[in-house]
């Protein structure tokens, strides 16, 4: 390689060749992206991460004479061009090449407005072919339409696209920009283990065997949440780190099975300081990146978020013109459960005597938009996602009811529906009968599917919101225990401690959980908060427990007995016990910030190697079979499922 670039050495980048180079010699390297062969000339579109310039090579010194001094011809010119143009001859797209040439100005007509280069053009002197490439399977530009599998199988050609140039130097801007605000702030980086013991996010962990310790296995972390608790009570006061992260969960658009986030932690603070910090590189990432302003990052309650907008990532761009109420404007979700206490309607009485609720959602004037065949589609779309029904209502011109629920409506119940809702003619009304969490995330799911459908999300606004105040824990009916909402280090709200070790000692006490237990803990709030930035969790995090007494009650009310917590969290309680700093923390999603940041609908489009939704690498092919003696050294047997 070295000989083949012997004098050759790259002068400029062929999208930062200027008009002000006209008339100088440089050197060029790059992929021939087009070649176009007009004869006695060829036109190559010459391209490297910066972009494009056309270069020319001419058969023989007619063309060089238009522009050049015959005076000064270099020697042994017209043998380069014959032995450039031969090669020329036979290029094809994709094939690598360095050229020697001079810049000029193309002539009038011929400039390209869409390329940056477009005004000149590299006469080439000399040219080297550097490397030839087989026939591409897709063209190198942004607008193909080729499915995922083969862009994905293809990744080193889908990364030559000037889409994805982009987005990969855009992360690595994001990650400078990140490192820059935190070292201003006062951290410090600190790297983590990858070989670990498993971290309590939540999902399933993926297993490294331990060839030294036969039967042992490593787990990857899913984030590194007690190292850097650990790195607080070890008096760093505040670490951040760009950290890999392992979950072996099932995969969405916005997850992947390792992914990066901004991990941060800090000692002696509250949740402000915590988060101001975040605010600090939310605000400057968009308005770098994105050149928009975020102007005002709202706070809202977890039950706020869920009771109007059924979610606990509420997206708010969705809106209606011309509405005056904000109910109506956001289409939030209300509750209309004293409306029906004495309803006729026996599905609903029945769900609301065993503890459900009534929720509506108005679509103003949305029989405008809706016709009948819609409204069952959408019937369809929320019973697949759980729904038991969608009762619905259209408001006719004289403000009466066009319903299946009609007839078993009370006159009462009518007016009230009409008042608390503003109907006007032409809405239509939503109706979720169930627990309270279904009829808020079915509705909240209705909600999104209208804005996305008949288009009410407004996509260039930036709805940045922290939510807050979340319960501390939720119960799980299959494994009939109580878990941690966020992960189980994180503080309860310092008025609720009291009901924390009571609630513990309930349950410390009885086999089953008690009834009162119930009520207790849906009272204990979380010191969590989460920034949600259009409809998207972008970042989570917490205040934590820096005593031990509290966490272990925190372990009892979650059913982890004391052997379990010794076992799976002992190096940690352990380090809790020796003056523990109070302290908080925060990650965000590093992909996820990314394609928001740009506008991209897959976590898949801002990492350079992803997985699938089936967590392959179509790339290399893992995960794959290893051979058997890898097994034996780590002393594992694979027993596979029959097939079926
Ligand atoms: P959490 O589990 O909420 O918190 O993760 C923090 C952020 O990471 C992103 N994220 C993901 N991104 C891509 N693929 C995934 N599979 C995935 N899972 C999560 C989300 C999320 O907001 N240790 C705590 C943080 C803390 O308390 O400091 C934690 O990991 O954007
Ligand atoms: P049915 O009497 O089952 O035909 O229901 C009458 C209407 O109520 C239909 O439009 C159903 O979709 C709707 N419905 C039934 N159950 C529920 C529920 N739990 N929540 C909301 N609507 C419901």
């Amino acid at each position: 390689m070295l000989e083949l670039l012997k004098g050759f050495k790259r002068s400029h980048y062929c999208g930062e060749v200027k008009e002000e180079d006209i008339g100088k010699e440089v050197y060029l390297c790059g992929w021939c992206h087009k070649v176009r062969d007009h004869g006695g000339l060829i036109f190559i579109d010459l391209r490297d991460r910066t972009g494009k310039i056309q270069v020319v090579i001419a058969e023989n010194l007619d063309e060089y004479f238009k522009t050049a001094d015959k005076e000064k011809l270099e020697e042994g010119l017209e043998e380069n061009l014959r032995k450039a143009f031969e090669i020329a001859k036979k290029l094809h797209s994709e094939d690598v090449i360095a050229v020697r040439g001079v810049v000029r100005k193309r002539p009038e007509g011929t400039e390209n407005p869409n390329l940056k280069t477009g005004n000149i053009e590299v006469y080439v002197k000399e040219l080297k072919l550097l490397n030839k490439s087989e026939p591409i399977p897709f063209p190198i530009e942004d607008d193909i339409n080729i499915g995922e599998e083969t862009r994905l199988s293809y990744r080193f050609l889908d990364l030559r696209r000037p889409k994805m140039q982009r987005n990969l130097k855009v992360r690595s801007d994001l990650s400078k920009l990140v490192r820059d605000i935190l070292f201003e702030e006062g951290f410090i980086e600190i790297e983590t283990p990858y070989l670990t013991k498993s971290t309590p996010e939540g999902a399933r962990d993926f297993l490294v065997p331990a060839r030294l310790h036969p039967g042992k296995f490593y787990a990857l972390p899913q984030s590194p949440q007690l190292f850097k608790q650990i790195l607080m009570i070890s008096g760093f006061d505040k670490y951040f780190q760009i950290a890999r992260c392992f979950r072996d969960e099932d995969l969405r658009a916005d997850r992947q099975p390792e992914f990066t986030q901004i991990d941060l932690e800090m000692s002696f603070v509250d949740e402000e300081d915590v988060q101001k910090v975040a605010e600090r590189i939310l605000k400057e990432a968009f308005e770098k990146f994105k050149g928009k302003k975020i102007e005002k990052i709202d706070k809202i309650s977890y039950l706020d978020a869920m009771n109007k907008y059924g979610s606990d990532k509420p997206d708010r761009r969705l809106f209606i013109k011309g509405e005056e109420e904000e109910f109506r404007k956001e289409m939030q979700l209300v509750d209309l459960t004293d409306v029906f206490k004495d309803t006729n309607l026996k599905v609903f009485k029945k769900i609301i005597e065993n503890g459900g609720v009534v929720k509506a959602l108005v679509f103003p004037k949305g029989a405008n938009y809706m016709s009948r065949k819609d409204i069952d589609d959408l019937t369809k779309y929320a019973q697949s996602i759980g729904a038991k029904g969608l009762a619905w209502i259209k408001v006719l011109e004289d403000l009466s009811f066009q319903s299946p629920i009609a007839k078993f409506l009370k006159e009462e119940e009518i007016n009230e529906i009409k008042n608390r809702l503003k109907l006007q003619k032409d809405d239509l009304v939503f109706f979720m009968v169930d627990t309270w969490d279904n009829a808020c995330e079915i509705l909240g799911k209705v909600r999104l599917y209208l804005g996305e459908k008949y288009n009410l999300i407004d996509k260039d606004k930036i709805d940045a919101l922290w939510v807050v105040d979340f319960p501390m824990f939720f119960y799980n009916e299959e494994e009939k225990r109580f878990e941690s909402m966020h992960h189980p280090f994180t503080s309860p709200k310092e008025k609720d401690m009291e009901k924390v070790f009571k609630l513990a000692s309930l349950i410390r006490e009885s086999e089953e959980i008690p009834k009162e237990a119930f009520e207790l803990a849906s009272q204990i709030k979380a010191r969590a908060y989460d920034l949600v930035v259009n409809g998207v969790e972008v970042a989570g995090g917490s205040i934590r427990i820096h005593r031990e007494d509290i966490q272990e009650a925190i372990f009892d009310i979650i059913g982890l007995s004391k052997e379990d917590a010794e076992e799976r969290f002992g190096f940690f309680l352990k380090a809790l016990k020796y003056g523990a700093p109070p302290h908080g923390g925060l990650a965000f999603g590093f992909d996820r910030l990314l394609t928001l940041i740009l506008d991209e609908d897959s976590i898949r489009e801002v990492i350079a190697f992803p997985k699938t939704q089936k967590a392959q690498c179509l790339l290399t092919n893992a995960p794959d079979r290893v051979d058997e003696n890898q097994l034996k050294e780590v002393h594992i047997k694979v027993d596979l499922p029959e097939e079926d």
